[in-house]
C-alpha cells in the first residue's frame, strides 16, 4: 500500500477540515479548527474543538488519578456567555448605568468580575528562562539502561507521556527567540512511579561550579539595573565584567559565542542534563551518568545576521517553527543517551571531575549510549495553562535515579520549588493540570492557596489510627524512593576542590575541535559582544581570558576591537580535539525545512508557468518539507496555486533555501515610499524585494536554485552563477533535487572560505 508522507497527509487533513473544498494543501498556522464566516456568527454554538495538532494535559485529578474526563470538558463549555459562576449573560458590552448617559452602578457584578479577573491575568514571569515554548509528546524506553537502573520508564518499550519546554535564559517573556543565549531543554516525564524532570540546557556545561554564584551570573547577564537595557543578550559591560573576573565561566561563555548560541530551531538542538547523576539498579548497585538528548535532525544554527534580522522580522521564530512542524506532522524526535562512568569514590573519569559542571567528558572518551526515544507530537491547547504554568524541578526524581554532590545541583534542589511558590502563588502548583502526576498521590500536604483537591479523612499526620493508619510508608519492594546510603564526612568549609581551578583547558579543547568556519563565527561573536561594551578595561581583561584559550582567537578578536593582543598568563594545555563538538561535516534529514519559491504574478510575468510551479511545490511537500510560494501579491496564482508570502511580507530569514522561478518584474507596489525594500525599483528589470531575498539567501550560505530567466535575477542581485550552492537548471524539479541534497549539510559552507590563519 502506498504510504503517504506525514507532512502531506497532516497538512491535507488540516486543510481538509478548514476549507472543505479539497483544494490544495495550505501551510501550517491556521488559527482555528474551522474557518471564520465573513459575517459575524449569530447562531449559538458550542466552542470549536481544538485543532488536530493540539492537546491539553491528560485529565488526571489533583491527586494523580485518571479521571477519564474528555479534555474538552475541562475547557470552556456551552454555547452561551456566562459569568465565572455559570450565570448566562445577555450583554457584556455595556456597564450597568442609571440611564444611557448616567453614572455606572456599583451593583454591576458582571463589570466587577470581568475587570477584576482581567486585572490579575498576568503572573510573575520566571526569574530566568522566562521566554519559552512547549509541546506534548511521548517517550519510549529502549530498555538499554535497565541493567544499571530500576527506573520503570526506561524499561523496554515502556511509553511515558511527556511535556517539554524550551527556553532562552536571559530575556523577558516577550523577548525575541533568536538572541544569542543558552537554551533551556526541560522535560517532564509523567511516569508510573511519579514525575521525573530532566531540567537541562542545550549546552553541557555551566557558567558556575557552585549554585551560590547563580544570582551573580544572572545579575551580570541580565539588563543593567539603571536603564533595564539591553534585553535578552550578553553584549554589554556587566556580563563581560563578571565573565572576565570569574573565569570559571570561560567554557560556557565559549559555547554561547559558538554557533550553539543561535540555534536554527529547537528541533535541531542537543540537550544535556549537565550534572552527573547516579543511577541505581534493583540490587542497589550504582553507576554515574550524564544525560544527553540527540536530535534526529542534527544540530544546526542560524548565522548571526539571520538571528539579528529575525529578532525584528519574526521574534517568534523558534516557537512558530516548533508549533508549525508539529501541526504539519513533522514530529521532532530526540534519542535520550547516557555517558556511563563507574561510581568510584573519587567521582572522576579519565582525570575529569564528574562533580564539576563546568567540564564535559568528551564523547570520544565515553560514547553516548542511546536508551530511549522522545517524540513531540502535540501542541498545547492553551499556552498559559500549560507552557507558562508548567513547573520543573531537578528534585522530581524516580526510583533508580539519584543526585550527586555537585554543589551546583544542590542549590538547584532548593531553588526551583522556592521560586515556584511565588511564581505560581502558593504551594499547590503540583495540582495545576500540566503538573499533575500520573501516579496516585497521598501526600498529607494540606490546604494553602488554590487547593483543588477535596481531601477526606481527619488524620493527615503519621502515625495515626483515626484514618486507619493511612497513608503507609513503602519499602523498596513497593518501589519507594530510597536515597543511596553514601558515607558523608569532611570539614565544614567554604572551599572548592583543587580540580575546580582549571578554567581553560576544556575551552581550548572546544576551540581546537571547531572547523575553520565555526572558528570564524566564534571570533565574530566575541568581537561583536566585546565591541558593544563601553569600558576599555572590561575588553582588555577579557582579551586576557581569550589568550588563555588560543593565541589566534585572541589576536583576531583584539584586531576587531582595535586593541593589542595580550600573551597567555599560563601554559596552554593541548588535548586531542573532540570531533563530536563540531556541527559541520555530516549530512542530516531535511524534514520540515522551509523552501521559499519566488514566482511572478501568474500571468507569465517572469515566473514560468503556474502548472510547473505547482509541480515543484508538490515535490517539496512530497519530500517532507514546507513550501512557501512568494508572489507580488497575495491570492492564488492562475486561480489555483495559493500564495503564502507577498513581496511585502517575505524576508529571506524565513527560508532554509530559495527557489526562483524566473525574474519577476517589479510589482505594482514596488516604490520606496510604500515599501523601503523596493526603493528605486519601479523601473528596474527585476523587483528589488526579490533581489534582496536572493542576496540575503546567498550571503547566509543557503542553497539558491533557479530556472527559466532566474539567471538574470541572480546576476542583478550580484550572485555569481558559478558560486558554490547556486543551482541553475532547466526545470524546477531537477533544481529542487539538487537543493535537497545540499540542505542535508544545512548550509553551503564553502561559499565563503575561512581565513587562511584558521585552516
Ligand atoms: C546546570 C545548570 C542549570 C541548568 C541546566 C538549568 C536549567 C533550567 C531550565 C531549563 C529552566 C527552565 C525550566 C522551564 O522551562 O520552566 C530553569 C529555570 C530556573 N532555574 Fe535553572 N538551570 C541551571 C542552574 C540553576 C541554578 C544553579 C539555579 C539556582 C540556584 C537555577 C534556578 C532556576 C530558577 C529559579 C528557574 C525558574 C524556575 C521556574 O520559575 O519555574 N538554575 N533552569
Amino acid at each position: 500500500m502506498e504510504q503517504s508522507h506525514p507532512i502531506r497527509s497532516a497538512v491535507d487533513k488540516v486543510v481538509g477540515a478548514v476549507t472543505g473544498d479539497g483544494g490544495p494543501a495550505e501551510i501550517p498556522g491556521v488559527p482555528n479548527s474551522a474557518p471564520p464566516s465573513l459575517e459575524e456568527p449569530t447562531e449559538p454554538r458550542e466552542p470549536l474543538p481544538p485543532k488536530p495538532d493540539q492537546s491539553g494535559p491528560d485529565t488526571f485529578s489533583p491527586t494523580g488519578q485518571p479521571t477519564g474526563a474528555p479534555q474538552a470538558k475541562v475547557a470552556q463549555d456551552g454555547a452561551y456567555l456566562t459569568t465565572a459562576q455559570g450565570l448566562r449573560l445577555r450583554d457584556t458590552d455595556h456597564s450597568l448605568k442609571a440611564g444611557p448617559r448616567g453614572p455606572v452602578l456599583l451593583q454591576d457584578h458582571h463589570l466587577r468580575e470581568k475587570v477584576m479577573h482581567f486585572d490579575h491575568e498576568r503572573i510573575p514571569e520566571r526569574v530566568v528562562h522566562a521566554r519559552g515554548a512547549g509541546a506534548h509528546g511521548v517517550f519510549r524506553g529502549y530498555g538499554a539502561a535497565s541493567n544499571i537502573t530500576k527506573a520503570a520508564f526506561l524499561g523496554k518499550d515502556v511509553e511515558t507521556p511527556v511535556f517539554v519546554r524550551f527556553s532562552t535564559v536571559i530575556g523577558s517573556r516577550g523577548s525575541a527567540d533568536t538572541v544569542r543565549d543558552t537554551r533551556g531543554f526541560a522535560t517532564k516525564f509523567y511516569t508510573s512511579e511519579g514525575v521525573f524532570d530532566l531540567v537541562g540546557n542545550n549546552m553541557p556545561v555551566f557558567f558556575i561550579q557552585d549554585a551560590i554564584k547563580f544570582p551573580d551570573v544572572i545579575h551580570a547577564a541580565k539588563w543593567h539595573p539603571d536603564r533595564e537595557i539591553p534585553q535578552a543578550q550578553t553584549a554589554h559591560d556587566t556580563f563581560w565584567d563578571f565573565a572576565g573576573l570569574h573565569t570559571e565561566a570561560t567554557f560556557h561563555t565559549l559555547w554561547n559565542m559558538s554557533d550553539r548560541g543561535i540555534p536554527r530551531s529547537y528541533r535541531m538542538m542537543e540537550g544535556f542534563g549537565v550534572h552527573t547523576f547516579r543511577l541505581v539498579d534493583a540490587e542497589g548497585a550504582t553507576t554515574l551518568v550524564k544525560f544527553h538528548w540527540k536530535p534526529k535532525l542534527g544540530v544546526h544554527s542560524l548565522v548571526w545576521e539571520e538571528a539579528q534580522l529575525l529578532g525584528g522580522v519574526d521574534p517568534d521564530f523558534h516557537r512558530r517553527d516548533l508549533a508549525d512542524a508539529i501541526e504539519a506532522g513533522a514530529h521532532p524526535q530526540w534519542e535520550l543517551g547516557i555517558q556511563v562512568f563507574p561510581d568510584t569514590p573519587e567521582q572522576t573519569f579519565e582525570g575529569i571531575d564528574l562533580l564539576d559542571s563546568t567540564k564535559i567528558v568528551p564523547e570520544e572518551l565515553a560514547p553516548v549510549q542511546r536508551i530511549g526515544l522522545l517524540t513531540l507530537n502535540a501542541n498545547p491547547a492553551n499556552f498559559f495553562a500549560e507552557t507558562e504554568q508548567v513547573a520543573f524541578h531537578v528534585g522530581h526524581l524516580v526510583p533508580g535515579i539519584d543526585v550527586t554532590d555537585d554543589p551546583l545541583l544542590a542549590g538547584r534542589l532548593f531553588s526551583y520549588l522556592d521560586t515556584q511558590i511565588t511564581r505560581l502563588a502558593g504551594p499547590n502548583f503540583a495540582q495545576i493540570p500540566i503538573n499533575r502526576p500520573h501516579a496516585p498521590v497521598n501526600d498529607m500536604l494540606r490546604d494553602g492557596f488554590h487547593q483543588t483537591a477535596v481531601h477526606r479523612g481527619v488524620a493527615p499526620y503519621r502515625p495515626n489510627s483515626l484514618d486507619g493508619g493511612c497513608p503507609f510508608t513503602a519499602g523498596a519492594a513497593e518501589r519507594a524512593y530510597v536515597e543511596v546510603p553514601l558515607e558523608v564526612s569532611g570539614r565544614k568549609v567554604r572551599e572548592a576542590p583543587a580540580s575546580y581551578a582549571d578554567h581553560f583547558s576544556q575551552a581550548r579543547l572546544f576551540w581546537l575541535s571547531m572547523s575553520p568556519v565555526e572558528r570564524e563565527h566564534i571570533i565574530a561573536a566575541y568581537t561583536f559582544e566585546l565591541g558593544k561594551c563601553y569600558e576599555q578595561a572590561v575588553k582588555e581583561r577579557y582579551l586576557g581570558v581569550l589568550a588563555n584559550i588560543d593565541s589566534v582567537l585572541c589576536r583576531q578578536v583584539a584586531e576587531g576591537l582595535g586593541l593589542p593582543a595580550p600573551a597567555a598568563s599560563q601554559p596552554l594545555a593541548d588535548s586531542p580535539p573532540s570531533p563530536a563538538l563540531s556541527q559541520i561535516g555530516q549530512t542530516w534529514p531535511a524534514d520540515g525545512r522551509i523552501i521559499g519559491i519566488v514566482a511572478g504574478d501568474g500571468n507569465g510575468n517572469g515566473d514560468g508557468d503556474v502548472a510547473a510551479l505547482g509541480a515543484v511545490r508538490q515535490a517539496v511537500l512530497d519530500g517532507g518539507l514546507v513550501p512557501l510560494i512568494i508572489a507580488p501579491t497575495g491570492g492564488k496564482l492562475g486561480g489555483t496555486l495559493p500564495v503564502q508570502r507577498s513581496f511585502v511580507t517575505a524576508r529571506s530569514v524565513e527560508f532554509d533555501a530559495l527557489l526562483v522561478a524566473g525574474a519577476p518584474a517589479p510589482g505594482k507596489d514596488a516604490y520606496g515610499a510604500r515599501d523601503a525594500k523596493a526603493a528605486g525599483g519601479a523601473d528596474a528589470p527585476v523587483d528589488p524585494r526579490v533581489l534582496l531575498l536572493i542576496a540575503e539567501v546567498y550571503r547566509h550560505g543557503k542553497p539558491l536554485g533557479g530556472w527559466g530567466t532566474a539567471s538574470q535575477a541572480f546576476s542583478e542581485a550580484g550572485v555569481p552563477a558559478q558560486a558554490p550552492g547556486v543551482l541553475l537548471g532547466d526545470d524546477g524539479t531537477s533544481v529542487l533535487r539538487e537543493t535537497l541534497e545540499l540542505l542535508g549539510t544545512h548550509r553551503v559552507w564553502d561559499r565563503f572560505p575561512a581565513a587562511a590563519s584558521l585552516t
